[in-house]
């Protein structure tokens, strides 16, 4: 502790000459004392991200940082590589220290599921664990902040970003949004071991129209406070250092440009004193947007907003200073945004010790990739409980390690695939396959036949989008061979076998940024290998990989079993096997429905109450529902089965009328009807019977993941009170109006018991 103050006053020492008398633990003191030495154009400097490999040549970043023109970089992710620009920055005149940024997502080198498999464990134990080795990994490579946790509510699964977040439901994604920003920063952002979170993206933009990336967001503010922005709002409760601001229009506002949703609503309403950063490039894109005439008006509309950091875009290092000289831009704006910059570095230790997470070169791992470096056993254990198993009809999973086993797909042996989009530091060859994790777990004895069976696409020119998207290199790659030879290799290979399984989806760059989708199928290749499968009368096992709710309409019909595995990291191939092999009970509940078909998009269970809701009946009912398709989604948020059976009574209310103030008490029993051990997720929903503005059919308000031993019974409590019943009314109020709620408490989101309750 003492070595660490003395370095951090030698730090100091050194760094700030001028600055050393001023106490450095006063942070508003020694940020004001600082800031009244800086000049506009270091000013300037600080409000500046770059991105590095992207923005400029290596050579012009260190005279850039020895000038004092950067505020922070991102995207250089070694120690090795970060150290000399620390060096440049601190020979700049006020030698103040930048920061390392990077998308630390799901993993930095040890990749755990994405973003929907992460949620899919209802499991915040799980989910802080994904977190803090993230943490401990990105700041062992000399990183402070991680663009993350991302946490845009999504419903339409056309667009390529939902498997980045945490799903649908506002009350699950903010549980998360809490819990990562917490994992990420550690008891404090301080500790060498902590990153700072910067939340994403602000706001909104899983709610772009039609799932298209990048297209406009027209929102009904009760909708925008209802569902989209508690898990914005949660994650700055939990104190995120960072905001990153979302590239979309909100109701014909650029965010970039946003006053109500920088000023207004994020610093007064919400209280936030962090930073607030660009997403790429967006003060140019406010050109595009139209809102602005040139780059000098963006610059202006970004700063006035509220926007602090601009990332990779040159419009403030080119206009501010004219800005301000001009009289346009009020210096006081410039130095707030500085002080926010400022304020995070101080809030990670950069001014006590700008190579507090870089540390000494002694101390450089000889190998950045060194298997001893990854946390293989953390991400295999987050990895089972992010699977969810959608079918098992006649028990056909687990399989027996005795049969003899046609595994099959263009995924079951792709290691790029199993790393996800957004993969940061992660190694492709470090992840385990399937096909790997299965002749592991069969050892010598097995009986395990691998083909192909098709390529994840046989569309040239989508192969071409894939690989052309933000891969270094080629990751789509063709098996030369025709379509008919894949297929008949695969069914040879079926025939022989007592049960096929196949490993099917998306490639990983299917669901990325940029990958908006028109449609939610397997690629026909995949199709076409499936049917020819399915003609074989083998027990057929879909083992889905993919980013986002596929239509599965086909596979519901025609597949003996289906476990959603999305894409589930380094460890991934060793967890999946563990489930077929019944090692492993899954335990894995989806937190996004899933759709019939597209037509039918946007399917999410929380929907508002109708005048003419949906009832089965006579045709022409002139109730609301397609009348082409069963309505309703094909798999339901919250649902997912085990290979054990579970019971759960009728919820109990500690009493049925509320006075205001007070709570309730819920209580269920939940027993394993089944015959092995095994986790379920009991869920807590509440219906507001009558209220001031329509309210949701249901929301979620409570959870429990619960392991029994088979034949174990447990009773679960939920504490039910205001908070649970506070809702958004017209006015923009948080509002708990009197009146009847009905308790429904299910394994789940539909199938339901309730009981009710009088709020008084
Ligand atoms: C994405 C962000 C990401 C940023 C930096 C942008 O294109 O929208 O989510 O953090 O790039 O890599």
């Amino acid at each position: 502790m003492k070595r660490l103050c003395l370095l951090g006053l030698i730090a100091l020492s050194v760094a700030f000459p001028v600055l050393a008398e001023s106490r450095l633990d006063d942070k508003p003191a020694f940020i004001e004392q600082l800031l009244r030495q800086m000049t506009l154009q270091e000013k300037i400097g600080q409000l500046r991200l770059i991105s590095i490999g992207a923005d400029m040549p290596r050579e012009r970043l260190a005279e850039e940082l020895a000038a004092g023109n950067v505020g922070g970089t991102f995207n250089s992710v070694t120690r090795q590589d970060n150290r000399p620009l620390q060096d440049a920055a601190l020979r700049s005149r006020l030698k103040i220290p930048i920061f390392f940024a990077y998308d630390v997502i799901h993993g930095h080198r040890t990749i755990f599921p994405i973003g929907l498999g992460l949620a899919s464990s209802w499991d915040m134990q799980a989910v802080a664990t994904a977190g803090r080795v993230a943490a401990i990994e990105a700041s062992a490579d000399g990183l402070d902040m991680t663009f993350a946790p991302m946490v845009d509510i999504a419903r339409d699964p056309r667009w390529g970003r939902t498997s980045e977040g945490f799903g649908e439901d506002p009350y699950l994604v903010s549980e998360i949004a809490r819990t990562m920003v917490g994992a990420y920063q550690g008891k404090s952002l301080r500790n060498p071991d902590s990153l700072m979170a910067s939340v994403k993206h602000f706001a909104l933009y899983g709610a772009v129209e039609g799932g298209r990336d990048y297209n406009v967001v027209d929102m009904s503010p009760l909708r925008m406070h209802q569902d989209y922005l508690p898990p914005y709002h949660a994650a700055i409760e939990a104190g995120a250092g960072g905001v990153m601001v979302a590239l979309n229009t909100i109701n014909g506002v650029p965010a970039s440009a946003n006053r109500w949703l920088l000023r207004d609503l994020l610093r007064k309403d919400w209280g936030f004193s962090g930073v607030t950063i660009s997403d790429h490039g967006a003060i140019t894109e406010l050109l595009r947007h139209g809102v602005a005439a040139d780059g000098r008006e963006a610059a202006k509309l970004a700063i006035d907003a509220g926007l602090d950091m601009s990332m990779a875009d040159s419009l403030y290092g080119q206009h501010l200073a004219e800005l301000v000289q001009a009289g346009d831009v009020p210096m006081q704006v410039v130095d707030q945004a500085v002080r926010e910059v400022l304020g995070a570095k101080y809030d990670l230790g950069l001014f006590h010790d700008p190579y507090r997470r870089i540390g000494q070169v002694s101390e450089d791992p000889p190998e950045v990739n060194a298997e001893s470096r990854l946390h293989r056993q953390a991400a295999r254990d987050v990895a089972r409980q992010s699977l969810v198993l959608l079918e098992n009809r006649n028990s056909v999973l687990p399989l027996d390690k005795a049969d003899r086993i046609a595994l099959v797909g263009p995924l079951a042996d792709s290691h790029i695939d199993m790393l996800g989009s957004w993969s940061a530091a992660g190694v492709a060859k470090q992840t385990v396959t399937l096909r790997q994790a299965m002749q592991a777990a069969l050892g010598d004895h097995g009986r395990l036949v691998y083909a192909r069976g098709a390529n994840v696409t046989d569309d040239e020119k989508l192969v071409e989008y894939l690989n052309f998207l933000n891969w270094d290199n080629p990751e789509v790659v063709q098996d030369p061979r025709p379509a008919d030879q894949m297929i008949a290799e695969a069914v040879a290979a079926a025939r022989q076998a007592d049960v096929v399984v196949a490993a099917v989806g998306e490639s990983r760059g299917m669901s990325h940024e940029s990958s908006s989708r028109t449609s939610l199928q397997l690629p026909a290749s995949q199709q076409a290998l499936l049917r020819a499968l399915k003609q074989t009368g083998k027990p057929l096992v879909l083992v889905l990989m993919n980013g986002r709710p596929l239509n599965l309409a086909w596979a519901q019909a025609n597949a003996d079993a289906m476990l959603e595995t999305w894409f589930s990291g380094t460890e991934g191939g060793h967890a999946i096997a563990e489930v077929l092999f019944g090692d492993y009970n899954p335990s894995g509940k989806l937190p996004i429905s899933f759709p019939r078909s597209v037509g039918q998009i946007p399917v999410y269970y929380n929907h508002p109450r109708l005048g003419r809701p949906f009832v089965e009946g006579k045709p022409g009912n002139y109730t609301s529902q397609y009348f082409d398709e069963p309505n309703g989604p094909l798999y339901p948020f919250g649902y997912g089965l085990s290979y054990t059976q579970f019971s759960l009574s009728p919820p109990r209310l500690s009493t049925d009328v509320l006075s205001h103030g007070q709570s309730l008490e819920v209580s269920v029993t939940l027993k394993n009807t089944g015959k092995r051990d095994g986790a379920t997720v009991v869920q807590l929903y509440i219906r507001d019977l009558a209220a001031s503005v329509v309210r949701p059919v249901k929301e979620l308000k409570g959870f429990r993941k619960v392991w029994l031993k088979a034949g174990e019974e447990q009773q679960v409590r939920f504490s039910v009170g205001e908070d649970e019943l506070t809702f958004v009314d017209a006015q923009l109020r948080q509002v708990a109006e009197p009146g009847v709620f009905e308790v429904q408490a299910g394994l789940d989101s539909q199938h339901v018991q309730t009981q009710r309750f009088e709020l008084r």
